[in-house]
């Protein structure tokens, strides 16, 4: 646990931050980070989709309180769409609507999520809001209802340690939905803070969405929870096009292969972009056995 603090304390360090952005990729971070600008990461792409794998892109961001930056990420983000549309790569977008402008002004970011949706739109490309920590989440829901009125190609995230995750998950059931356990520190008085509790109540959310739902993306590294979602799709005779399985770009690179070699709807999380450094501690705070791939770079050089 104190490990954990620790790293969630460098991620959220705007100095180091700072330092990252001008040193490029490194202490392992290219290992879960696809590349720094658009090209490198519609090679990474590339390699995955040869391998039968989709993918989600992340254009990555922190610390943004600043309209130009917010109005900076949109920018790259309507260029990513445009490159993965020139270049037929199967790919969709994640972001997040933080990076927008959402802590700076909600109409400002409407504005930003608008352009980026309609473009996205207009390629038949698919728009995922990442959920952030508990203060964003209704203002995201909202954004994501609003624009959704008028595309049809978004949609979000369900975090399975919120009590209030399945009435969320009741109200958004006719939306595209990536069920994940949640990544952000909150309070026990919103949030499970035992593992078995997260973890029950994830199965619980995944299999409402798979009987109820619109298309269920099932984001983990647990192979508990994977080796139930295949037995229970087979119960359940839910065929193969209603879900996918997600993990992030990196991590379990076998399982990765071994599920889309299965038949199954595989896409992989690949985050880029010279903010990779919270991202990266982020990943170390959620599971310090991370520090391998870390070490693996340092001494495989
Ligand atoms: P968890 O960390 O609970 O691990 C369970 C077990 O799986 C471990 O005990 C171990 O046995 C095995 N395992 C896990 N990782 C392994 C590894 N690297 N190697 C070997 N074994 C491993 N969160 C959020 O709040 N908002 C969001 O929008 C998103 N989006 C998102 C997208 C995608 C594609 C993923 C994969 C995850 C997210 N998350 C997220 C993060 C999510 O909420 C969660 O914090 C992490 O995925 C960690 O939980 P897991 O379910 O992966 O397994």
């Amino acid at each position: 646990m104190i490990l954990r603090d620790f790293f969630m304390y460098l991620s959220e360090n705007r100095t180091l931050n700072g330092a990252a952005q001008r040193y490029g990729l490194k202490m392992g971070a290219q290992n879960v980070v696809a590349g720094t600008n658009i090209q490198e990461t519609i090679e990474s792409i590339k390699e995955l989709n040869k391998q039968g794998i989709s993918c989600t892109v992340d254009n990555l961001g922190e610390f943004v309180f600043e309209k130009s930056e917010a109005t900076a990420a949109k920018n790259q983000i309507l260029e990513l769409i445009h490159a993965i549309n020139d270049h037929e790569v199967d790919a969709h977008i994640s972001l997040k609507p933080s990076q927008l402008g959402l802590d700076i002004d909600r109409d400002f970011c409407y504005e930003n999520l608008k352009e980026i949706v309609a473009l996205a739109d207009q390629y038949d490309t698919f728009v995922n809001f990442d959920m952030e920590d508990y203060d964003r989440l209704h203002p995201s829901f909202e954004l994501m209802k609003q624009l959704n009125d008028e595309h049809q190609n978004v949609g979000t995230v369900i975090q399975a340690y919120f009590h209030e995750s399945v009435e969320n998950i009741e109200e958004y059931k006719n939306y595209r939905l990536r069920i994940v356990k949640g990544a952000y520190k909150e309070p026990a008085n919103i949030a499970y803070q035992d593992k078995a509790e997260i973890d029950k109540n994830y199965i619980k959310l995944i299999e409402y969405h798979l009987l109820n739902g619109k298309f269920t993306s099932i984001a983990t590294h647990d192979h508990h929870v994977i080796n139930h979602v295949k037995q229970f799709v087979k119960t359940n005779n839910i065929s193969n096009d209603k879900f996918e399985f997600q993990m992030l770009y990196g991590f379990r690179k076998d399982m990765q292969l071994q599920l889309a070699k299965e038949g199954y709807n595989f896409c992989t999380y690949v985050p880029f972009g010279r903010d990779w450094y919270g991202y990266f501690m982020r990943r170390l705070a959620e599971r310090p056995q991370n520090l391998t791939l870390v070490t693996k770079q340092v001494f495989n050089k």
